[in-house]
């Protein structure tokens, strides 16, 4: 099939940016819209073009890399699918698509399609560490764990860090991030020890690195990759309110808050 693209091209943070067109020529309907890019990179660095730049890495749909807004939707139109899981028999010969880079004031361009998504590293950071020493791999069921939380903690983890969710958002809100990284260790026992701590300093975080607020629009959960639920952000909004209000009791007791 032949397609022409619609790509943002952006020099680096300041250039201002503009759409340009390429052809893409002989693509597989087989090839995933990344190999798509690369058929289309390959003929530009022959022809001593610079190439477009876009994240990538496992491509298996598992590392949270991928991140293209194509045709106004963040990693494209078919749900739960990462942008180097989508396939090119999902387009028709002669479609003319628009690609472009997640657009948030917290995710700043790099270049071209290439966002800087460091802002969820350092929430993820503040968040600290789980301090149960786990030690080897612990007998099955040594640790009782409801089935329940044990399948909500797996749900809140299948977060693969893409950043979909703030780039679909009119907001840029990253509270379904921040609510599976929360809820991923409040489900669980080894992750109560910190719990409240946690929960206060990554959506600290989270305001710090100048994401919007959530005003229910659950466009998050429709573009999510992994089904992430808007019902984790109830989780976590539980969460925190639960810390604050311990904090505040600890204060009124003269502890430590
Ligand atoms: S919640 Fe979904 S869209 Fe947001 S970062 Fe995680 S996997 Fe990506
Ligand atoms: S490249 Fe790893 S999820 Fe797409």
């Amino acid at each position: 099939m032949n397609l022409t693209l619609h790509v943002w091209r952006q020099k680096n943070a300041s250039d201002k940016g503009r759409m340009e067109i390429y052809q893409a020529r002989d693509i597989n309907h087989h090839m995933s819209f990344l190999e798509m890019l690369d058929v289309v990179n390959e003929e530009l660095i022959a022809k001593g073009t610079d190439p477009i730049h876009f994240d990538h890495d496992c491509r298996e749909g598992i590392c949270g890399m991928c991140s293209l807004v194509i045709d106004g939707i963040p990693h494209g139109h078919q749900k739960q699918t990462t942008v180097c899981q989508l396939h090119m028999r999902y387009f028709k010969d002669g479609d003319h698509i628009y690609v472009e880079p997640w657009r948030a004031k917290a995710f700043p361009i790099v270049k071209d399609l290439v966002v800087d998504r460091s802002a969820f590293d350092r929430i993820m950071q503040a968040g600290g560490f789980v301090s149960v020493n786990a030690g080897g791999a612990p007998d099955g069921n040594a640790i009782p764990i409801p089935k329940d939380d044990a399948e909500s903690a797996m749900d809140a983890a299948a977060c693969i860090g893409c950043g979909a969710c703030v780039a679909a958002c009119k907001n840029a809100s990253a509270m379904l991030f921040v609510a599976a990284k929360v809820s991923q260790f409040a489900y669980l026992p080894q992750g109560q020890v910190e719990r409240e701590r946690r929960v206060r300093a990554m959506v600290a975080q989270m305001d710090a690195e100048g994401f919007g607020g959530c005003t229910n629009q659950y466009e998050c959960e429709a573009v999510c990759p992994k089904g992430i639920s808007v019902s984790m952000i109830a989780k976590m909004n539980r969460e925190f309110g639960h810390a604050l209000a311990k904090g505040e009791a600890k204060r009124r007791a003269g502890g430590a808050g």
